[in-house]
């Protein structure tokens, strides 16, 4: 496995391949970044993961520097993993000059997550528009739970005519139900076992809409008020349709429940899919 930190490497590197599958991680690895490792290998030869924890994502009031940073072994989970290239740039090399010029996002920015973490989505959209010009491959590998961020970029792509396929990966969760996330590793031992009732807040709506309760408010309202209850500060749980993540009318059937919350100091997101025919 080579480990490039440097844009002219990395391209010099790539030269030789025909076709390339990308995965972009903030680092701090687990298996659903490995999941997302194995999708882009049944893609492409050769395989680049990127690790970068970008700062213009976050907000001064987030956690950049609590931000988890463990290179070397997720150089070593990725090496087991089969991955050709790991490009891990550091901030000069990625935003050599101050970013001005930055990628407006959709209105939709506004809401779900961009409602509680200004400037998010301008800050993910413009580096992953950096980061596919600089590795340039034919498909890039993005996780569903990040499910706003995935629909962003599948957008991107087309409206802008980037010639790259977007591959989209399951989430991976633990046994018991909860969403694996590098965040996780903020939770107490006790925060631990509480944070899965996010999930099963979340798989009791999709059992209620799937059973054909249409009353998507009260649901969401129920759920809210079940964690709230166990010590949550809900952001926002809402149901809404799957392809376009407008809100869902009564008779909308493919849908999803996105939700997040804070569990002491630690923000969780999660989704499920949801038929409901
Ligand atoms: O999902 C992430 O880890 C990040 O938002 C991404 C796509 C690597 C951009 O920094």
């Amino acid at each position: 496995m080579e480990i490039i930190t440097d844009i002219p490497a990395l391209r010099l590197y790539l030269k030789r391949e025909s076709v390339i599958a990308f995965v972009p991680t903030m680092g701090n690895l687990h298996e659903g970044h490995l999941s997302l490792v194995r999708l882009a290998q049944q893609k492409a030869d050769c395989v680049v993961a990127s690790i970068f924890v970008n700062r213009l994502q976050f907000a001064p009031t987030e956690d950049f520097d609590q931000y988890p940073r463990t290179l070397a072994d997720d150089y070593k989970l990725l090496e087991n993993q089969g991955v050709n290239v790991v490009f891990a740039p550091d901030e000069k090399g990625i935003y050599p000059v101050p970013q001005e010029f930055l990628l407006e996002p959709p209105l939709l920015a506004n809401e779900l997550e961009g409602e509680f973490r200004s400037g998010f989505f301008r800050g993910v959209m413009t580096v992953v528009l950096k980061l596919f010009n600089i590795v340039q491959p034919q498909v890039a590998v993005f996780g569903k739970k990040d499910y706003q961020q995935l629909q962003f970029v599948r957008e991107m792509v087309r409206q802008l005519n980037l010639p790259l396929e977007i591959i989209a990966g399951d989430t991976v969760r633990a046994p018991d139900g909860l969403a694996l996330s590098s965040r996780n590793r903020y939770l107490s031992g006790e925060e631990r076992a509480e944070a899965v009732r996010l999930y099963r807040a979340l798989s009791n709506i999709k059992q209620e809409v799937e059973a054909g309760n249409r009353n998507f408010q009260q649901s969401c309202k129920n759920a809210q008020e079940n964690l709230a209850s166990n010590g949550w500060r809900v952001d926002y749980i809402a149901l809404r349709q799957r392809d376009t993540l407008a809100s869902a009318g009564e008779g909308a059937s493919d849908l999803m429940v996105l939700a997040a919350a804070w569990l002491g100091r630690t923000r969780l997101i999660d989704n499920l899919e949801i038929d409901a025919r």
